[in-house]
């Protein structure tokens, strides 16, 4: 069956962060919304005629994540990632991010040191600064606008370089929000040996991995590799996910913080929506690479020949997308009043995702091919008007 990607679905007054959080985060509704990290699609239709099956049934009791629930996720892991894993691996969780803050309350004491790699998004800073721990940032390189690991400043902080102890935990994002890097198998593999030579817990937030553009393929990593069906089919909202923990010490740990923090529930709605996004779905998920593969190539093309100043760091996975906008010399602030007020698009200030993100904005794809043409339409001709497109031809 050809899913209709194309189809406009009004989402106002849905409780949806992305159309109903609008105000609250721009202090404006006229924007288009092209920020939160979700899409605009409909479910695969197998996905709602399950959800439709489990609410008929009509009973929301306590929940059981069953063989089936598993047998699901290692199937998919299997089929899609190359991926053999154990189903008694996996623990549930209702989201990646509340599992990043029980791998540092697992794996770490108070006051020992994190290790992540900025830009990045913005929750791995908070998950470790508000549970008394410290950031140790090992930046990522912007070279030539393709973003590479600075190895001998990570390999010195991973060793503790200028401190008593060293970190006891890294957390890598891969495939790597905002910056759009799909690590390969061999940088994977060097962070991986790095971890284990300095004895730190390598957790691995791998929540946009089924998103890979063609030519890249996903490993996964980590001793704790944090999954979800919610960024594929986009079930962000019925708060399902898990984590893939081979080692059984690592797996008690994380489990033993979990029921400490009364986490053990899951989502009687969510587990119905990925057993049936896991096991029945594939197609969809092919044809939404490609929708999602030509949207990104549209908005590169746009972004070269219609918006001076403005470059796009081509994304090998995920539907985000990193702006350098640098060029435009706008100061901070100034580049989301533009963005937000000239152009009337939505993106994610480049701010938030940590130092490196000075001058950058996020900006989603996961949206109908006419709404991401509208955007780039309302950011041409406010580039126009301001008169920074001219500034641009003038200064080149
Ligand atoms: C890298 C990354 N991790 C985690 C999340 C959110 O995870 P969850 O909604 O499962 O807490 C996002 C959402 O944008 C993300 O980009």
């Amino acid at each position: 069956m050809i899913v209709d990607f194309d189809r406009n679905l009004d989402r106002r007054n849905t409780d949806c962060v992305k159309w109903d959080g609008l105000r609250a985060t721009f202090g404006t509704d006229d924007v288009l919304p092209l920020w939160v990290a979700d899409m605009d699609f409909a479910s695969p239709p197998e996905v709602v005629a399950a959800l439709h099956a489990r609410v008929e049934h009509s009973t929301f009791g306590y929940a059981l994540a069953s063989c089936r629930a598993r047998e699901a996720i290692v199937g998919w892991l299997e089929r899609k990632h190359r991926w053999k894993v154990d189903p008694d691996w996996i623990v549930f969780a209702s989201g990646v991010v509340p599992s990043l803050a029980v791998s540092v309350l697992a794996y770490t004491r108070p006051g020992d040191e994190v290790v992540v790699q900025s830009p990045v998004y913005p929750p791995f800073f908070e998950v470790v600064k508000a549970n008394g721990r410290r950031l140790v940032n090992s930046m990522l390189l912007n070279v030539g606008g393709r973003y590479e690991i600075d190895w001998t400043d990570l390999e010195a902080k991973l060793r503790g370089a200028g401190t008593d102890e060293g970190p006891r935990m890294m957390i890598l994002c891969s495939p790597a929000n905002p910056v759009g890097r799909v690590w390969s198998r061999s940088e994977l593999e060097r962070i991986a040996e790095l971890c284990r030579l300095h004895h730190v817990v390598l957790v691995s937030d791998e929540i946009h991995a089924d998103i890979i553009y063609p030519g890249h393929r996903h490993t996964p990593a980590g001793d704790v590799t944090l999954m979800a069906p919610s960024k594929t089919f986009n079930l962000q909202g019925l708060g399902t996910s898990y984590a893939v923990i081979p080692d059984a010490r690592l797996r008690q740990a994380f489990r033993t913080v979990q029921s400490g923090l009364g986490m053990g529930q899951i989502n009687a709605l969510g587990i119905a929506a990925m057993e049936a996004a896991y096991t029945m779905c594939d197609d969809w998920h092919d044809q939404l690479i490609a929708y999602l593969c030509a949207n990104r190539d549209y908005l590169a093309d746009r972004i070269a020949t219609s918006a001076p100043g403005i470059s796009m760091v081509l994304p090998e996975g995920m539907y985000v997308c990193w702006l350098d906008c640098r060029a435009l010399g706008l100061g901070p602030g100034q580049l989301t009043d533009f963005f937000t007020y000239r152009a009337r698009v939505g993106v994610n200030d480049g701010r938030k995702f940590g130092p490196g993100g000075e001058g950058f904005v996020r900006l989603n794809i996961a949206c109908t091919r006419s709404t991401l043409v509208d955007a780039l339409n309302r950011i041409e001709e406010a580039l126009t008007a301001t008169g920074l497109a001219e500034r641009q031809r003038n200064e080149v």
